[in-house]
């Protein structure tokens, strides 16, 4: 994206004033394996993907807070007296959410115009939220020189989305917007947000991302389900054990214990969780052994365990892995992201390209009526400061 015309185009809405325009970047991200582990203090291995969410600011001497985005028609103007409240347009809520968190850290708020522009499509599970969240936490700490670190800033941007816009999200895809490296997945833990990044080198394969364009309107409440019905597993658990969240079990000490969840659709969620953090360790391993092979079986592995134990799939998403797995030279693919639609992330020989893009589309097409959309994300760097 062109900064010189992000920022003519802020003078177009703004006007002139004296104060500078600060330009700022946080990337969306892709979860290469470790789905739904985040929220149960399990690991993950996202990265931050090329593309994301552009923000210029600049301070006003007015006592207002203005927002507009150049893929909403939605924009607003709104007293810092007033800010604190939930809106019916969607994606304000997000930068809302932020700016309450740190008055209630004690931030005097002033006047600032906002202006958003991002390329990350939304509701397909790439982050877009995220990376509304991080982009302004990160310039609203730069902006009033409030010096609080990065880490606090993902954390913060998490409570946002939990607390004000009703998600109740893990940290994985604000660490992953925030700390994301070129070339590297990060090796998360979530319970201590211990990580190592891990080199990710593809040589002669790709990355492919898959959106299925499947619309998913019920994914939050879904989502919240799910949480809670992994709490209600560690519940059953605590009737034997003494554990926190599902993630402290050893995939043995899961099948020693689960005869002590009665609820059949329980057990599968907790046996989801436990195996794919299993998977995640596995799959660091085998990225450290460049051994991308065993790298896609795992992640074929994971795919089947969120379709058939925790029930996050669903047609689309189904029919997408289906069809990429049956292409020669694929050698991974699964959903990526909260499912119930969005995206799915595919390894494959870059050799085959050309054909997987074609046959899948095609097949997908004919079986779902719908159109997928192919992207070819570079793996790129956290948030920054662009100008
Ligand atoms: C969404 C949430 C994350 C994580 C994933 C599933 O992206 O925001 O915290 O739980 O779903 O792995």
């Amino acid at each position: 994206m062109n900064i010189q015309s992000l920022k003519n185009t802020f003078l177009e809405k703004y006007g002139k004033n004296d104060n500078k325009i600060s330009v700022f970047f946080a990337p969306g991200r892709v979860n290469l394996i470790g789905e739904h582990t985040d929220y149960n203090g399990g690991f993950v291995l996202p990265c931050a993907i090329s593309f994301g969410t552009y923000l210029l600011l600049r301070l006003t001497n007015e006592p207002e807070i203005e927002f507009s985005s150049l893929n909403f028609d939605f924009s607003t103007k709104i007293r810092v007296e007033n800010l604190g409240r939930k809106m019916r347009e969607e994606w304000i809520n997000y930068p809302l959410g932020v700016i309450d968190q740190f008055a209630k850290h004690g931030t005097e708020l002033k006047g600032v115009q906002f202006l958003y522009y991002g390329n990350i499509p939304n509701d397909a599970g790439l982050s877009s939220s995220a990376s509304i969240e991080l982009v302004t936490a990160f310039a609203f700490n730069k902006l009033f020189n409030l010096e609080k670190n990065l880490i606090e800033l993902i954390k913060l941007s998490q409570k946002a989305e939990n607390e004000f816009v009703g998600v109740n999200c893990g940290i994985m895809d604000q660490f992953a917007v925030g700390k994301g490296k070129k070339n590297h997945a990060i090796f998360l833990n979530c319970s201590t947000l211990d990580y190592k990044l891990v080199p990710f080198k593809l040589d002669d394969y790709k990355l492919v991302i898959i959106n299925s364009n499947k619309q998913r309107k019920l994914a939050d409440s879904k989502y919240n389900k799910r949480v809670s019905e992994c709490t209600k597993a560690v519940k059953y658990l605590n009737n034997r054990l003494n554990i926190k969240n599902l993630s402290e079990l050893s995939i043995k000490e899961f099948i020693d214990n689960r005869g002590s969840i009665p609820d059949e659709i329980i057990m599968k969620r907790a046996k989801h969780v436990v195996s794919e953090n299993d998977r995640v360790i596995s799959a660091v391993e085998a990225l450290k052994k460049n051994d991308l092979i065993t790298f896609g079986k795992l992640m074929n592995a994971s795919h089947d365990s969120l379709k058939i134990d925790y029930e996050v799939t669903g047609n689309e998403l189904d029919t997408l892995i289906d069809e990429a797995r049956k292409i020669d030279g694929v050698i991974g693919a699964r959903m990526t992201g909260a499912g119930f639609g969005g995206c799915t992330v595919n390894l494959l020989k870059t050799d085959c390209l050309e054909n997987f893009q074609e046959t899948v589309g095609k097949n997908y097409y004919e079986k779902t009526g719908l159109k997928a959309d192919f992207y070819f994300p570079e793996i790129d760097d956290g948030v920054r400061q662009l100008g």
